[in-house]
């Protein structure tokens, strides 16, 4: 008898410990919003939890989804999500007063996995950005995800169709693991419009200070390492179709000037740009240029990056003019530079722009901005602040 309650006891704190994992699954309904249900039941998966998004279903995520403090979370993404098709219903919730800035907010926590899927045919995000492409939509756009506050994240196996914004956001987050990511933004309308009209600057200056790709291509990669904070970014592609006027920088990768970590294996691939500015843009040296004189580095890090390629970018430098790009964005750029490598010595190698053809609006020679002592492999074109010379590896 006291034997046999020994047991059970033994049993009943085996099984507590079990059940110490919880899966949610998250619930659909056919032509509804999924995002209530899922809701609703999140305060009871905030801790040691698994919430999943089933393959073989298509969410409707029709309205935004934030995320409660998370701790032991993994949030799968095995189905298909989906948000509303048509433009003015997103506009409506990005313009309303309770938007949190973006349609998937993670407010912070600790051990937060958010996993796509190695599917092929599921686990895409659908922005239906095509449309908004399209129509050069550029009036309350959604951001993607803001994957904030998380110490010890991981983005993994994530796949972005035709996004509508700005895709990943990582502001706040600390020993960030981001891998095997992809963004594709490949427009099928062919809505690129090679035209080389003369846009004045009180047209583009209200866009710059936050587009990346207008259309919302978000090839941005950054701001890594704030505060030294510690970010590890390998794997990632960006497949698009194009970068267009209203846009500040192409394809763009910045860290924190002091920053930790190491970002690998980057590649941004087919892109057509117009109008562009900045159409490759990479710094390891940046900083809040906003709030005051670049800060002196007390660290001896920085953000290590490696294997970086920029291919195939076909189109035409936009000659900006002081009145329309603030000079602090990139002091000593003349205007006509298709890439900047603002590299940090001793921690950048084999980063390279390749198969880059390019012209100005006023057919002056291309340029580039690089130093050459920051970095010993060839980046693909003359490593200097002068005309766009390729070299081998650019080839
Ligand atoms: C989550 O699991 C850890 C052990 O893995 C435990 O220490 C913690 O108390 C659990 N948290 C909750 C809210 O159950
Ligand atoms: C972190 O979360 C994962 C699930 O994503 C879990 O398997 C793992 O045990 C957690 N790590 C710790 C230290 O609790
Ligand atoms: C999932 O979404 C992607 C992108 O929209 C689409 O190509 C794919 O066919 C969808 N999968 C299924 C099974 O519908
Ligand atoms: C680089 O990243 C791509 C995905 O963008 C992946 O397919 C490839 O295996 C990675 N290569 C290495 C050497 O890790
Ligand atoms: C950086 O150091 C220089 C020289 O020591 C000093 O003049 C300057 O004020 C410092 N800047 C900041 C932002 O602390
Ligand atoms: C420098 O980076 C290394 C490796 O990431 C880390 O172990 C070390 O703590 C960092 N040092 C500082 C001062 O941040
Ligand atoms: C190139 O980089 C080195 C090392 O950071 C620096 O000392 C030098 O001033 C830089 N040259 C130019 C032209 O910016």
């Amino acid at each position: 008898m006291v034997l046999l309650s020994g047991k059970l006891g033994f049993v009943l704190a085996y099984t507590g410990l079990v059940q110490a994992w919880s899966s949610f699954t998250v619930p659909h309904t056919p032509g509804r919003d999924d995002t209530p249900a899922l809701l609703a039941a999140l305060p009871k998966f905030v801790a040691n939890s698994t919430i999943l998004f089933k393959e073989g279903i298509t969410y409707n995520i029709l309205t935004p989804i934030t995320f409660p403090v998370l701790n032991n979370v993994e949030v799968v993404v095995e189905g298909n999500l989906t948000y509303p098709s048509d433009i003015p219903t997103i506009q409506a919730i990005v313009g309303s007063s309770t938007f949190s800035g973006s349609w998937f907010t993670f407010t912070g926590g600790n051990n937060v996995t958010l996993r796509g899927s190695t599917n092929d045919k599921w686990g895409w995000v659908d922005g239906h950005g095509q449309a908004w492409w399209d129509a050069q939509q550029q009036i309350n756009r959604p951001h993607g995800w803001a994957f904030s506050k998380i110490n010890n994240g991981v983005i993994r196996d994530m796949k972005i169709w035709k996004p509508i914004g700005w895709n990943f956001a990582t502001s706040g987050s600390n020993n960030l693991h981001a891998f095997n990511n992809k963004i594709v933004a490949v427009s099928d309308t062919g809505s690129f419009p090679f035209n080389t009209r003369h846009i004045s600057p009180s047209d583009t200056s209200p866009y710059l200070r936050n587009s990346y790709c207008e259309g919302g291509h978000g090839l941005s990669i950054g701001s890594l390492g704030k505060g030294g904070s510690v970010a590890d970014v390998q794997n990632v592609l960006f497949t698009v179709g194009s970068c267009q006027k209203n846009t500040l920088y192409g394809a763009r990768f910045k860290s924190w000037t002091g920053g930790n970590g190491l970002a690998r294996n980057i590649t941004w691939k087919n892109i057509a740009f117009d109008g562009v500015p900045f159409p490759i843009y990479v710094t390891q040296n940046y900083w809040d240029q906003g709030v005051g004189p670049k800060p002196n580095t007390t660290s001896a890090n920085n953000t290590h990056i490696q294997d970086f390629l920029f291919q195939s970018f076909v189109g035409v430098v936009k000659e900006f003019v002081s009145e329309t790009v603030p000079a602090y964005f990139v002091p000593g750029a003349t205007g006509k530079e298709v890439a900047i490598f603002d590299l940090y010595p001793d921690t950048a190698v084999n980063v390279v722009a390749k198969d880059i053809l390019a012209t100005t609006e006023t057919g002056s020679p291309v340029a580039v901005m690089c130093n050459s002592t920051t970095i010993s492999t060839d980046v693909g074109f003359k490593c200097w602040n002068g005309p766009f010379i390729r070299t081998r590896a650019g080839i």
